[in-house]
């Protein structure tokens, strides 16, 4: 099956936006996205649901490519089956988020999940991406790519006052999952070359996807692909 003719990537840290950018742009012009972040936190969930130790690579590595667990994409949240029963609302916890951080160190875990990624722009016109490694490692040669940031006591007042958590273990859980995540030595968070940073500490969501909505229409309109 063919693959997307456009595919864009917002990677970042943790709460810095991506979830909800990706999902406005993606509806506004009709197009999949995946939250890649969900086959990892999905991993974790089912790991620790069947009693896998998840310091276990080989382990987990095997899990990964189970058929008791799935990814599903749609226009809302990016959905995780397990023994076919949505379990979708249970892993977007921090808790759940900390634990696919240390899932997300393995080589062998990165690569079995890496495959079930790209398939994502199968099928598809256009998928919208985002995660750690989306521009740098799943799809490098996406056409527009971004990497959302923001201040960490901003990040956590976001995520804490959507779960209703305390802010101040919030900002230290995150800032501990950014560390891991941006100093593993497999596919480390990083800026990808030629992405577009934009800091949304100051900046309301609405502003965020104007920026964004903005370069991607200036871009693809160079590549000639805005008709897509
Ligand atoms: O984006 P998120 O908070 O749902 O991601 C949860 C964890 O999954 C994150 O802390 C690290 C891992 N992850 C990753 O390693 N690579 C990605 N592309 C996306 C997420």
């Amino acid at each position: 099956m063919r693959s997307a003719s456009i595919i864009i990537t917002i990677d970042g840290p943790a709460a810095s936006g991506k979830t909800s950018v990706s999902r406005l742009i993606a509806g506004r012009h009709g197009w999949a996205w995946v939250s890649t972040g969900a086959f990892y936190r999905g991993l974790a969930y089912v790991a620790l649901k069947e009693h896998i130790n998840i310091q276990d690579e080989v382990a987990l590595a095997k899990l990964c490519v189970s058929p008791i667990w799935r990814v599903v994409m749609a226009a809302e949240r990016t959905q995780v089956f397990m023994h076919g029963e949505d379990v979708t609302d249970t892993i977007y916890s921090e808790e759940i988020g900390s634990a696919a951080s240390l899932v997300s160190q393995f080589p062998q875990v990165r690569a079995s999940l890496l495959n079930a990624q790209r398939l994502c722009a199968t099928g598809v016109n256009a998928l919208l991406a985002e995660g750690r490694d989306c521009g740098t490692v799943v799809f490098p040669l996406a056409q527009v790519k971004f990497y959302l940031t923001a201040g960490t006591r901003d990040r956590a007042e976001r995520r804490a006052r959507e779960q209703g958590a305390n802010v101040e273990e919030m900002r230290q859980a995150q800032v501990k999952r950014d560390y891991q995540d941006s100093s593993r030595r497999a596919a480390p968070m990083q800026i990808p070359s030629q992405a577009h940073v934009i800091d949304t500490t100051s900046l309301t969501l609405e502003q965020v996807v104007e920026q964004v909505d903005d370069i991607i229409r200036k871009e693809l309109a160079e590549r000639s692909l805005s008709h897509l």
